[in-house]
């Protein structure tokens, strides 16, 4: 997902994009740029690579100039190279561009301005943008921005600054996420709160559609028609800590870390006694009593938290529930009615998929509540309802803190529902959230035996490929953590009910093959231990997750991790810990970028 910033104020503008750029690097990239007016001119600085590359030109050849905007580009049309880096020029080279989302009519603009004489000198899509521009300005840019966008389709979070207007920046958005920083004398731009967090802490969020001209000492906002607009300055409650590692090697470790404090923090905001509060939620109780049937739809992480979802709404409800991940929900044309609650389940509140789906969902009159971990991101925006996680800001791409505090927001909404619906008796709730709050002194706990888990993963980062096994409640947790150990090590690793094994997957079992068994106690225990038996007489390595005291399990196991002793629902949260740590520390071991893998975005703002 590419990253946005811009600047204006009294300061030298170069070293404030790159350093807002550094902190959006957690989107994952390939290129980087900046353009300044510089007296008077508009400068260009443009590498393929890490910004460290940007940077180097810079310190070699630095740009002065107080207004400037910057991006790192996550190729999606064109490679990833100089000449498709943003920002990108119009052809008179007055006015340029940077751009995070995909136009989708782009090759038919891009023709007919080729048509008028327009040269491009990149693939990307983004380029047509500042061609329109250049197209449609006749001395009042905000008019010209207007008028492009009224021609564009797709998403966009753009900047734009010219040597015919210098000294001011404008910006807009559909689809994708942008927030402005009032500073004092000076102005910030960037598509998330973590870039500009240690230069200012009152935010404000720019809506779809919404255009805002901003310079040093003033920001105006238009919506498509023009007529100004007046905007809410929040206050955010992040300080600077939020977003910087604090001492561990890698922010996934320390967000691992600050589950138990986040944990404890929502349970503290949200349950005093039986009383359990959504101060967000929005969604009448009225209406919440005639639901009949609930639809969970997320990506990834996400999605698995939506699979834990549904087994406790269902078991605490009775109400029917479907989970989907967006891709699918999307596309699927699925049944909805008036009396459907749609569940969407999203860190960043950003995820394109996501978004198409909960307007799917109210197109066909369903009421949309949203777990999530952005205030105010696009997502939040169009749902009826919503669950703030209030985790923090979550830098790592894999999610960790995440995922936990969706399980937890899934646990309090089910027993909120259960109770209201009378399906639930108030003493029942009253112990589960006994249970709850032990969750954050059982997770230090399993924090603090953690090199049981490092050894365990030096022993087998060799090898290519893991199963992992889980049974009921347990299986999304078997999902999520092939899916840790994947997105963060690059090993092939794979989710199975453990009651699939004999239909198929039992076929690759060898003593190569590590097979991470989630064995908790619980009441199917007895059918995890016959799985795994059966690997153990193949020869498979196993490495079982299992409950305090259960000395029985060491018998079958190369490895076991425990957790403490608690309700299998309570477990099913706890179980998360072993997997992040064991994903952390195997691509430690192989020298992965664990905060920045791969190919990979924290949020996928992109179809
Ligand atoms: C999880 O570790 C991944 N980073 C990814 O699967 C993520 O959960 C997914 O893209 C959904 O993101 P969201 O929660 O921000 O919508």
């Amino acid at each position: 997902m590419c990253g946005v910033v811009a600047y204006v104020g009294a300061k030298k503008a170069s070293p404030i994009l790159l350093e807002s750029l550094a902190r959006l690097e957690y989107r994952g990239y390939d290129s980087a740029g900046i353009a300044v007016i510089s007296n008077g001119d508009l400068i260009l600085r443009k590498r393929r690579g890490k910004l460290s590359v940007l940077n180097a030109s810079l310190i070699e050849k630095p740009l002065s100039g107080h207004c400037g905007i910057g991006h790192t580009r996550w190729a999606t049309h064109g490679e990833p190279n100089e000449k498709n880096a943003h920002p990108h020029t119009d052809c008179t080279n007055s006015f340029a561009i940077a751009h995070n989302g995909i136009i989708e009519n782009y090759e038919r603009l891009k023709e007919n301005l080729i048509k008028k004489g327009h040269k491009f000198k990149s693939q990307t899509d983004t380029e047509v943008i500042v061609h329109l521009i250049e197209e449609n300005y006749k001395g009042d840019l905000v008019v010209a921005i207007r008028k492009t966008l009224r021609k564009i389709k797709g998403t966009y979070a753009i900047a734009v600054i010219s040597d015919k207007d210098p000294g001011k920046v404008f910006v807009s958005r559909c689809g994708s996420p942008l927030i402005l920083g009032v500073g004092n004398g000076e102005n910030f731009v960037a598509s998330d709160v973590p870039a500009v967090l240690n230069k200012t802490q009152r935010i404000i969020y720019l809506d779809d559609y919404e255009i805002a001209q901003i310079s040093k000492d003033s920001i105006k906002i238009f919506n498509l028609e023009g007529k100004i607009l007046k905007k809410k300055i929040e206050k955010i409650k992040w300080d600077v800590d939020s977003v910087s590692r604090c001492g561990f090697a890698h922010f996934m470790l320390k967000e691992i870390h600050e589950q138990p404090r986040v944990i404890a923090n929502m349970l503290k905001r949200r349950v005093c006694g039986t009383k359990i509060e959504f101060e967000e939620l929005n969604i009448k109780n009225n209406y919440l009593n005639k639901v009949k049937k609930i639809i969970i739809t997320g990506c990834g992480t996400a999605w698995h938290a939506g699979l834990i979802g549904k087994y406790l709404l269902e078991k605490f409800t009775r109400i029917p529930v479907w989970v989907d991940t967006s891709s699918e929900f999307r596309y699927r044309d699925p049944i909805i009615d008036k009396n459907t609650l749609v569940i969407a389940v999203t860190q960043s509140g950003e995820t394109a998929d996501t978004l198409a789906s909960i307007r799917l969902a109210k197109q066909k009159k369903a009421k949309v509540l949203s777990i999530c971990n952005v205030i105010g991101s696009s997502i939040t925006r169009d749902s009826d309802g919503i669950i703030y996680t209030h985790a923090g800001p979550e830098i790592g791409v894999a999610s960790t803190k995440a995922y936990v505090s969706q399980i937890v927001i899934f646990f309090l909404f089910a027993l909120y529902l259960g109770m209201l619906r009378k399906t639930l008796r108030k003493n029942d709730v009253e112990a589960y959230l006994k249970k709850l709050k032990k969750v954050p002194r059982f997770m230090e706990k399993i924090l603090g035996n953690k090199n049981t888990i490092f050894r365990c993963a030096r022993k087998y980062s060799y090898a290519n490929n893991f199963m992992y096994l889980g049974r009921n409640i347990n299986f999304p947790n078997a999902l999520e953590g092939a899916l840790k150990l994947k997105e963060i090590s690059y090993v092939h690793a794979e989710g199975f009910g453990a009651g699939e094994m004999k239909h198929g997957p039992i076929a690759l079992v060898d003593k190569e093959f590590p097979v991470v068994c989630i064995a908790p106690n619980c009441s199917i225990y007895e059918k995890m231990i016959s799985n795994i038996q059966e690997i153990k007489t193949r020869k498979g390595v196993i490495i079982s997750i299992a409950t305090e005291g259960n000395s029985q399990i060491k018998k079958y196991s190369h490895y076991v991790i425990y957790i403490p002793k608690t309700d299998e629902l309570i477990s099913n949260i706890l179980i998360a810990l072993p997997l992040q740590l064991l994903a952390y520390y195997i691509a430690v071991e192989r020298g992965c970028d664990v905060d920045k893998p791969r190919n990979l975005a924290k949020s996928v703002t992109v179809e």
